[in-house]
């Protein structure tokens, strides 16, 4: 086959792995079709990485071999992780995204020297910087969420100063090779220097932003790529970096309004940090609990449920026993919906993806602001392993970590009950004035456990 037919060959399959991208990204925002974007994504990468191996220039595939052993041994484990690590998976796996580019890019420096125009130079030294500071603040932020690095914000007086003074450093070392080429020398130091500056740009970010800068830190691997593929030539590469850094962006700002913030508030403003005024409001103050018995009878005694899921149902896998309570809440004609924040769990669509699994009917799934109007039209409102999205605080503690951020407004209910096992905090590290509340009921136990209980109450005990 001459060359000219195989680039056009390989053109073609670009296009159609990039339609399959978008195709992706469609199907991917909605439960119904989700599993469709993820085939049509799977099927576009394969259909990129093949057509790009089968490129004339090419001479010997043995390091490609090598690398394709490294990635699989490092990547199955990574794929396998529980749910609930998914978060800090994803930013395992920005990183390392971030650190191929980066690392091409590099090589791409050294292969071209002295050789380079100008604006050869912009693209690698973008890409590279965009790359290097993605690959360390990713690394930050996937110890911050395993718990191995401190989740609150770590942070010092003049910091942004020195933080922006790194990163100016950066760009001007950029400037100069860009003007001179040659001072290989220099190279080295521009990605030290920016791989720094990744550390100093996420460890002031306190872990309740994480998810929010972790989509951020998409967008910037995106960028990325997309600029490598300016550098190498490759059109594939520049439309999946331009998606996926656009995707990212689009949902960091997503999160951000659900969470109420600004992006200069996310990355500069040192949110999670327990205040003193939080702190100091901790004070002894009884709660009213129930067995599950209760419970069942509260809820069979209900018109209209509202179930507000959490973090606590994805650890206990709980989902199977919140799909046998709907089923029978149901059959016994009461109306049960599933009140969704859009930041409950860990990562964005958590509580779709679990109950979904368990077969729940998405149209009963609704968002917090489809949900909210209805809560003072609702008789029992089940909390199961939620905690910070109910939180009552972010209304009217103006000293609260998360005041301003829009919640499930549960307190409207007549009745709440909450799933949980003690009277600890969650992920923003606050108490939480609901549990209080003369219409609260706490029901402690494990999510699974306690469901199941309530379960085998609501059937007779015949389990
Ligand atoms: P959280 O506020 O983290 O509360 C979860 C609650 O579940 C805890 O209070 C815990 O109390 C309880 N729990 C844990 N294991 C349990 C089990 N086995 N059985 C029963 N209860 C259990 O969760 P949320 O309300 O879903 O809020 C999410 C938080 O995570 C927000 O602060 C959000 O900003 C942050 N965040 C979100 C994301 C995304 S994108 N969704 C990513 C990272 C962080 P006990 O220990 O007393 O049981």
């Amino acid at each position: 086959m001459n060359h000219i037919l195989q680039q056009e060959l390989i053109d073609v399959a670009y296009i159609v792995a990039v339609a399959l991208f978008v195709l992706a990204l469609k199907w991917l925002s909605s439960p119904a079709t989700a599993k469709h974007g993820v085939l049509a994504g799977e099927f576009g990468a394969v259909l990129a990485v093949t057509a790009t191996l089968c490129n004339y220039e090419i001479i010997e595939y043995k390091w490609i071999i090598v690398a394709l052993v490294v990635g699989a041994i490092v990547g199955i484990p990574l794929g396998l992780v529980p749910m609930t690590a998914v978060p800090q998976r994803t930013a395992m796996s920005h990183a390392f995204g971030a650190l191929a580019a980066a690392m091409i890019g590099i090589a791409e420096y050294y292969v071209r020297v002295p050789n380079l125009t100008k604006f050869d130079m912009v693209e690698i030294a973008m890409e590279v910087i965009i790359g290097s500071l993605t690959f360390t603040g990713s690394l930050i932020a996937a110890g911050k969420l395993q718990e191995v690095l401190p989740q609150r914000p770590i942070t010092y007086k003049g910091q942004n100063f020195v933080s922006l003074s790194v990163l100016g450093a950066a760009v001007l070392l950029a400037i100069w090779l860009m003007i001179h080429p040659e001072a290989s020398h220099l190279f080295p130091v521009m990605v030290v220097v920016s791989l720094i500056f990744g550390v100093l740009l996420v460890t002031p970010i306190g872990g309740a932003d994480m998810p929010t800068v972790i989509s951020l830190l998409n967008s910037y691997a995106g960028l990325s790529a997309a600029l490598l593929g300016f550098v190498l030539n490759n059109k594939v590469l520049v439309v999946a970096g331009a998606l996926d850094g656009s995707s990212g962006f689009i949902l960091s700002v997503i999160m951000c309004k659900a969470m109420n913030r600004s992006f200069t508030n996310v990355m500069f403003g040192a949110f999670g940090q327990v205040q003193a005024s939080a702190a100091a409001a901790k004070e002894e103050r009884t709660v009213r609990s129930a067995t599950a018995e209760e419970a069942a009878a509260i809820l069979g005694a209900a018109n209209k449920v509202v179930i507000v899921p959490g973090y606590g149902m994805a650890v206990a896998q709980a989902q199977h026993k919140v799909r046998e309570l709907f089923d029978i809440l149901t059959k016994k004609g009461i109306d049960v919906k599933f009140g969704i924040h859009p930041v409950a769990g860990r990562m964005p669509g958590h509580m779709n993806v679990l109950l979904a699994e368990a077969d729940i009917p998405y149209d009963r799934l609704q968002d917090m602001d489809e949900i909210n109007p209805d809560f003072p039209q609702t008789d029992v409102v089940l909390i199961i392993g939620a905690n910070d999205v109910t939180n009552p605080a972010a209304k009217t503690d103006q000293g609260s970590p998360i005041y301003g951020m829009p919640i499930l407004e549960v307190d409207k209910a007549r009745t709440v009950m909450v799933i949980k096992r003690s009277m600890n905090p969650g992920f923003a590290g606050i108490d939480n004035p609901l549990y209080y509340e003369d219409k609260t009921l706490m029901l402690f136990g494990d999510a699974k456990g306690f469901v199941g209980d309530i379960v085998r109450e609501l059937s007779g005990g015949a389990h």
